[in-house]
Formats: C-alpha cells, sequence, structure tokens
C-alpha cells in the first residue's frame, strides 16, 4: 500500500518508515521539520535502500497538501505530525491547539476529498490523565486529571476522530496509544534527537553519559513505587513501528483503540542501572522534588492489541537502553555534526 506519513521524519515516524518498507508498503513523508531533520530520512534510505519521496510542507497548508494527494495514490495515513512537548504547551497553548488540531483538520479534509479513509492516528497513554487502576486498559477513563494542553490536544482529537466516524463509518480510524517510547534502531543510525534540553527521562540520561549534561535530576524518590521512583511502561520504538504496521493491516470499519505498550512497569533508577550496564559506567544522578504532574506509577494492559492485532512487544529494556545508546555514541550531538 501506498501510506502516507505525516512527521515521518520525526523519531517514532522515521523509525516506522523503516517497518512499513520492510512489510513491502510504500511510503510518502510530509513533514515541515519543525522539530526533525531530513538527515533522518537520508539514514533510512541508508537502511533500507529505498528513497522515500518527501514533501517539507506544513500540513496546514491545504494547497500543498492537495498537491501530496494529487501526485501520489494514497491508500491509508499515519498521523504522526504535530508538537509534544509537554512543558512547552503549558507555556505556548494557541500553538499546540492550532498545531495539533489545525493539521488533524486539514489532513482529514484531503483524505475526504481523494476518498481516502483509512488513518492511524498517534494518541497517548496522557489522555488516561490520573487513572488509578493499573494495569490501564483501553476502557479506563480518559479526560480525567490531563495536565497540560498538549494532553488535552490529543484527548480532543481522539473526540473529534469518533464524531468523524459517525458522520463516516465506513472509515478505518485507530487510535494507537502509545505510553513511553524509548531505543533507537539497532544499526545505530536513526533515534531520538531531542532540540535543546531533553523533556523526556532516556534521552537526558544519556546526554548524561556521553557528558553533554552533568546529572541527572531524579524527581522524587518517595513515591510508593519498588524503590520510591516513578515507574513508567517503556516501549521500544522498533517495536512500537511495528505496533503501526499490525494495526494497518487489521484496520475495520469505525474507530478502534489500542495501547501500545510492554505491561511492564520501570523504575527511573532501574532505567538508569540499565543504560549503565550498557554504558560501562555510572550515571551521575541527584534526587530532587517531585515534577508537578507526574504520577507515580503508569504501565499498559498490551492484551487487546496482542488479541486483535497479533502484536506484542518483544524487545527488553536492557536492548532500549542499550540502542539509544549506540545511537547516542555514534551520534553525539545527534544529526547534526554526526559521523554516522
Ligand atoms: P517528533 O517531534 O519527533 O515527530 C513529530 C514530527 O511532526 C516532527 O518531525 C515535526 O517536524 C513534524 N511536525 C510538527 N508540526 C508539523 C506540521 N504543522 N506540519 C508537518 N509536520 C509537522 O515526535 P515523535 O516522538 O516522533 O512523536 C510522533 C507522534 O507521537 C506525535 O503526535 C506525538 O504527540 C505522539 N506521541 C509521542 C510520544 C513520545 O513520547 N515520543 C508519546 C505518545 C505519543
Ligand atoms: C518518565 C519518568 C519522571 C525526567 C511524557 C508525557 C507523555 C508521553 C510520554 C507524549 C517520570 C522521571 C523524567 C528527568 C526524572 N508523551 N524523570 N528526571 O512524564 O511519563 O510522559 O512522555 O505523549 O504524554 O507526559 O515521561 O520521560 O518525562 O518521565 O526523574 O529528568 O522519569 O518523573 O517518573 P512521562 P518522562
Amino acid at each position: 500500500m501506498n501510506i502516507l506519513v505525516t512527521g515521518g521524519a520525526g523519531y517514532i515516524g522515521s523509525h516506522t518508515l523503516i517497518e512499513l518498507i520492510e512489510a513491502g508498503h510504500h511510503p510518502i513523508v510530509v513533514d515541515n521539520l519543525a522539530n526533525s531533520s531530513e538527515e533522518s530520512l537520508r539514514r533510512v534510505g541508508t537502511i533500507t535502500g529505498v528513497a522515500v519521496p518527501f514533501y517539507e510542507i506544513d500540513l496546514r497548508d491545504k494547497d500543498g497538501l492537495e498537491n501530496v494527494f494529487q501526485d501520489n495514490a494514497i491508500n491509508a495515513v499515519i498521523h504522526f505530525a504535530g508538537l509534544k512537548a509537554v512543558g512547552e504547551s503549558v507555556a505556548q497553548p494557541l500553538d499546540y491547539y492550532q498545531t495539533n488540531l489545525g493539521t488533524t483538520f486539514s489532513l482529514l479534509e484531503a483524505m475526504e476529498r481523494h476518498n481516502v479513509t483509512s488513518l492511524i492516528f498517534s494518541s497517548s497513554a496522557t489522555v488516561y490523565g490520573d487513572a488509578k487502576t493499573m494495569p490501564i486498559t483501553e476502557d479506563s477513563q480518559t479526560g480525567i486529571g490531563i495536565t497540560n494542553p498538549y494532553g488535552q490536544t490529543k484527548f480532543m482529537i481522539e473526540q473529534i476522530l469518533r464524531d468523524y466516524s459517525v458522520a463516516h463509518p465506513d472509515w478505518n480510524i485507530t487510535l494507537l496509544r502509545y505510553f513511553n517510547p524509548v531505543g533507537a534502531h539497532p544499526s545505530g543510525k536513526i533515534g531520538e534527537d531531542p532540540s535543546g534540553t531533553p523533556n523526556n527521562l532516556l534521552p537526558y540520561v544519556t546526554q548524561v553519559a556521553i557528558g553533554r549534561r552533568e546529572f541527572v535530576s531524579v524527581y522524587g524518590d518517595d513515591y510508593d513505587t519498588v524503590d520510591g521512583t516513578g515507574v513508567r511502561d517503556y516501549i521500544h520504538v522498533v517495536d512500537l513501528a511495528k505496533g503501526h504496521v499490525a494495526a494497518l493491516s487489521n484496520a475495520q470499519p469505525g474507530v478502534a483503540v489500542y495501547n501500545l505498550g510492554t505491561g511492564k512497569g520501570t523504575s527511573v533508577l532501574e532505567l538508569i542501572h540499565s543504560l549503565e550496564k550498557a554504558v560501562g559506567k555510572a550515571i551521575p544522578y541527584k534526587v530532587v522534588e517531585r515534577r508537578n504532574g507526574d504520577v507515580a506509577t503508569n504501565y499498559a494492559s498490551p492484551e487487546k492489541a496482542a488479541r486483535e492485532l497479533a502484536w506484542k512487544a518483544e524487545k527488553t529494556i536492557d536492548e532500549a537502553t542499550a540502542d539509544s545508546w549506540r545511537w547516542q555514541s555514534m551520534n553525539p550531538e545527534g544529526f547534526n555534526n554526526s559521523t554516522s
């Protein structure tokens, strides 16, 4: 199938391109490079031997997007494009609402004009807000206790897509709720390349390990968890990417929702110690105050995806940290000036 991948130059998108190509699909990328670099697409070409067609446009550019749909006979869309930094969304709420909702609107309009009726949307475990019963199943509460505009955009887009499905019941819409994506392609050629200070734990820890930052701040060690630090469900990005390929081949009319996680919780200190094994040296950290808006524990029930998509995460946390370290050490400055 010809698959339009919005945000395909980004972290999860670029890894998904590889899995799509390996499964025999033909991806086409639209990205405005707001948080990525074209180098990631060049590297995907090196890994797969396939040059993925790329359109550098903002998805909200309706004429530009129309050209993409006219140039390509698109069968399905995977919609990764959007802004994703939680803290930034608190400081710049309008940017987040305009970008995340606006890109989705113009995409749906273009799909409708061209009778493309299959869509996979990147949602997030953040829609579960402060849900407390673990593991989190897809029918857990959503929308209550979401603490930032980024999370609200994911919750709102899910609702918009449900409303859209009522009006267009023949469309296949899949909402994939990712838990905490980590790791990198095992080649070390592509990975997560945050600009500025990383928002997420593992990229921060790898930057400490490579010497770009002094120590990790561990946000609290007095939670009711195995060692007092926060517990999350870290899923290897290659497993996550494969979940999209599985969802594509299982698309059915209506809205289907799946958690993409491992079902296993890992604490902050366990993650740091796992990376220490990969690096072969101690990683300095300091325990500081809890971070506002954090919950103690969050992990998925991945059973529904296993049952209906025949997909489950295969890679361990040690493989994820080893792959992140390979990416970081082969590319100390990310895609800029790197040696791969
Ligand atoms: P990313 O920032 O690496 O990728 C997003 C891509 O979208 C970037 O390449 C960016 O340049 C592009 N983009 C942004 N605005 C655009 C616009 N207006 N037009 C065209 N392209 C635009 O992020 P990621 O980690 O790969 O996340 C992909 C998706 O998954 C996002 O929707 C994100 O919210 C969601 N998600 C991510 C995580 C995570 O922790 N990484 C967790 C859950 C959900
Ligand atoms: C993980 C754990 C922190 C940084 C966020 C978004 C969520 C989703 C995934 C997009 C927590 C601790 C972190 C640090 C630390 N993104 N930590 N020191 O908060 O689970 O989820 O990313 O949809 O929406 O909210 O991920 O990586 O920020 O934190 O101790 O420097 O690491 O307290 O326990 P989080 P994270």
